[in-house]
């Protein structure tokens, strides 16, 4: 059986990546949003798993987002629905950095979350 290689999309130099922020970055007409969390760079697919509303205008809580249309909150860290009601995980996905640059693994279909 052929083992698959890993493949990694390019999102954002890492000083560019402001503690309290949130942004949103377009690769190949996908939309990314990257954050700093509990001393990590992180990557997830741009949208609310609620509904698909881009997270990236969302409005940080220390270490959770709140999703401007329908106020779902999530765990910038670990992805988890943390608000009163449950809409399911982030779309987060593998990270790594490589020459000062975060990058995305985007081949997997898993998520790092565990959603696909
Ligand atoms: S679209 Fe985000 S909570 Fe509904």
């Amino acid at each position: 059986m052929a083992k698959s290689v890993a493949s990694y999309v390019r999102l954002l130099a890492t000083h560019e990546i402001l503690p309290t922020g949130l942004f949103r970055v377009m690769v190949d007409s996908q939309a990314y949003l990257v954050y700093f969390s509990a001393g990590k760079f992180h990557a997830a697919f741009d949208r609310c798993p609620h509904a698909d509303f881009p997270l990236s205008s969302g409005r940080r809580l220390e270490n959770c987002v709140v999703c401007p249309m329908h106020n779902g909150m999530f765990n910038l860290s670990t992805g988890e629905s943390v608000g009163q009601r449950n809409f399911g995980p982030l779309f987060m996905l593998p990270t790594r950095i490589v020459d000062g640059y975060l990058e995305a693994q985007v081949d997997t279909g898993e998520a790092a979350n565990g959603w696909d």
